[in-house]
């Protein structure tokens, strides 16, 4: 479905400023509820690294994700991860396929130019089904960070995703606390 559509990968410091603004608007129509977070800047958190995104021939961006790799601690252990934000597809893109696109890109990505041990992600409930439908595995540990907003240190409870790329799930210590060492994305 929709062979025209082209996805992209660029470092985050290669994006030109009308890049960033387009994808800063499709975070304000794919966020409508939480928009005032992308009312000046095109993330929420932690800067992202890298940016991945599906784009028409015209180079209308309909399908974004970004991430930056770190070394978070679960437990007693060190692990490399994608920490991965600002997955949206826009309103009327949504349901046909493109968010599933996406994280394939995404997967391929992570294997094979950017390499990591796990994806990790927390969201929302109401898109818990989608992560599990493209292939994320729910955990729901405690998640340590830095609040966006305050920077102050608070705890995460809600929905929380691993992606393994170059480990099996197996290897994600599920029962640890996750301390991101620093904001989330
Ligand atoms: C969540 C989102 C990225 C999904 O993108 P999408 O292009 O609509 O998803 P797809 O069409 O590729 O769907 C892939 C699969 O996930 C399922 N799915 C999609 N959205 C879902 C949802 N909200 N809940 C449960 N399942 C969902 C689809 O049914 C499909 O399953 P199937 O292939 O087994 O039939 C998109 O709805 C969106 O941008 N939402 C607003 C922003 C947002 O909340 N982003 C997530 C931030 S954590």
């Amino acid at each position: 479905m929709f062979p025209d559509l082209r996805c992209r990968f660029m470092p985050e410091d290669d994006m030109t400023p009308t890049r960033q603004e387009a994808i800063r608007q499709l975070l304000v129509r794919a966020f409508a509820d939480t928009a005032h977070r992308f009312a000046t800047a095109s993330y929420w958190g932690a800067r992202p690294e890298y940016r991945l995104w599906i784009e028409t021939p015209d180079g209308t961006i309909v399908a974004h994700l970004d991430f930056e790799r770190r070394v978070v601690g679960v437990g007693d252990r060190d692990i490399r991860i994608a920490g991965t934000g600002e997955v949206a597809v826009h309103p009327d893109w949504q349901r046909h396929g493109l968010g599933r696109r996406l994280m394939n890109a995404f997967r391929a990505v992570l294997r094979e130019r950017t390499p990591v041990d796990f994806g990790y992600l927390n969201c929302l409930e109401d898109v818990a089904g989608f992560y599990i439908a493209v292939g994320w595995h729910r955990t729901d540990q405690p998640s340590l960070r830095l609040h966006p907003d305050t920077g102050e240190p608070t705890t995460w409870t809600g929905a929380t995703m691993i992606l393994p790329v170059r480990q099996p799930l197996e290897r994600w210590p599920r029962e640890e606390t996750v301390d991101l060492r620093g904001m989330s994305w």
